[in-house]
């Protein structure tokens, strides 16, 4: 990586019109690219033609099975990863183009990083740990600068009591707040994180996240997160992109992923899901019908008329979209037997067996008062199924 190349200005990021659209990004990743050779000599696409904005003080989680590529994208971000084509842009600077030969090193571009592991400098205090950025950036600030902006950012991850210590000498959770405020102390518009609380255990994982978004709130950086925990995306993001082999297969507001899901890969991927094949039998501007084993299930009308007579489809619902009774209902209305009731906390998840199709329904304890063996109907309001194509 060539880190003497310069940083130049986006074109047109200065628009002279003014407006919302003329904001700069504070990431913007065009079409970007990396290939890796496998030892055998089989290529693996890990980004794949993949482009990305990221707004000013804006969270987007990247969602995605081990391998899909989000350690890529972020290093290919970062300027510790050369891809083989695309464009990088941090806060309106270029400093990825393959086209024009730019290709800026990681201290060279403004965005800071906390890692899965934890990254600390061992022979380093917690104070030192934190203060590092502050003294290697441009300008230096004086030393007292650095000492306030350091215990400001302890005091914002609440363990100003432990400037003193060494990693060594404090828990998982607490040398992960020392890389969180690594990473904040030098204000920088954008972080990166690369599963930050995926090895400190569930509790204080919860914690943290709360903290996280506290922290960004305040400080209003922008934020691209790496994670393979769907609940943590779902709660931290504003928008969450899926990944799927290198590429984005569903880009939207946590809400819209789950509830519609752009491809059984996103549905799969994201939240439980009863699903089952079918074949679509009439598509019209108030419904689709599609023909499955269950008989014909009706849902909304197709958003972008995408689905014709005879397309292979997916069905899907989610648990908590399904209501029971000792009757049939006029539409989606399925007899079932109770196979078996989990509780599971803060709901009850009963599986029912519909002749070979196994399906989930959640429920809150206290409603239901079924017992295994019996049999009910299963109803879904058409409005909550989704028919999608399949991948
Ligand atoms: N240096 C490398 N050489 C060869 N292949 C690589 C290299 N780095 C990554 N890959 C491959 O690229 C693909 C994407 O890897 P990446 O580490 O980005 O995945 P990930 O989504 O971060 O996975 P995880 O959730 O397990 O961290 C994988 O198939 C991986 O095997
Ligand atoms: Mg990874």
């Amino acid at each position: 990586m060539s880190s003497a190349q310069a940083v130049a200005s986006v074109p047109g990021a200065e628009d002279p019109l003014g407006g919302p659209s003329a904001r700069v990004a504070a990431l913007e990743v065009v079409n970007l690219q990396k290939r890796f050779r496998r030892a055998g000599g089989t290529v693996v696409k890990a980004v794949d033609e993949l482009s990305l904005r990221v707004d000013p003080g804006e969270f987007v989680v990247l969602l995605g099975p081990s391998g899909c590529g989000k350690t890529t994208l972020l290093r290919s971000v970062a300027g510790l990863e050369h891809p083989d084509a695309g464009k990088v842009s941090i806060g309106g600077q270029t400093v990825f183009d393959s086209e024009r030969g730019i290709n800026a090193g990681p201290e060279h571009r403004n965005f800071s990083m906390v890692f899965q592991s934890y990254a600390l400098w061992p022979h380093m205090s917690v104070f030192n740990n934190v203060a590092y950025p502050l003294r290697n950036g441009r300008p230096r600030p004086s030393r007292s600068e650095i000492r306030e902006q350091v215990n400001t950012a302890l005091q914002q991850v609440g363990i100003a009591e432990l400037a003193d210590q060494y990693p060594n000498q404090i828990s998982g959770g607490q040398q992960q707040r020392v890389a969180l405020a690594r990473a904040v102390v030098k204000g920088d518009d954008l972080v990166l994180f690369d599963e930050p609380l995926s090895n400190v255990d569930a509790k204080v994982r919860d914690q943290l996240r709360y903290e996280l978004l506290a922290m960004q709130d305040r400080l209003g950086f922008a934020a691209l997160y790496v994670t393979h925990d769907q609940a943590e995306a779902l709660q931290l993001a504003d928008r969450v992109a899926v990944l799927g082999e290198g590429s984005i297969r569903h880009l939207g507001p946590p809400g819209e992923v789950y509830s519609r899901p752009a491809s059984p890969y996103v549905a799969n991927f994201v939240g439980t899901a009863n699903t089952l094949q079918g074949r679509v039998v009439t598509s019209d501007a108030s419904e689709v019908v599609v023909e499955t084993t269950l008989g014909q299930i009706v849902g909304p009308p197709p958003s972008a008329a995408d689905l014709v007579d005879g397309d292979d489809v997916m069905v899907m619902w989610r648990p908590e979209r399904t209501t029971t009774s000792s009757q049939e209902q006029a539409t989606n209305s399925w007899p079932a037997t109770l196979v078996r009731s989990s509780f599971m906390g803060s709901y009850i998840e009963d599986l029912y067996q519909a002749d070979e199709l196994s399906l989930l329904v959640w429920r809150s304890e206290g409603s239901g008062g079924v017992s295994d063996g019996d049999t009910r109907w299963l109803t879904v309001e058409p409005a909550d199924i989704r028919v999608l194509k399949q991948d």
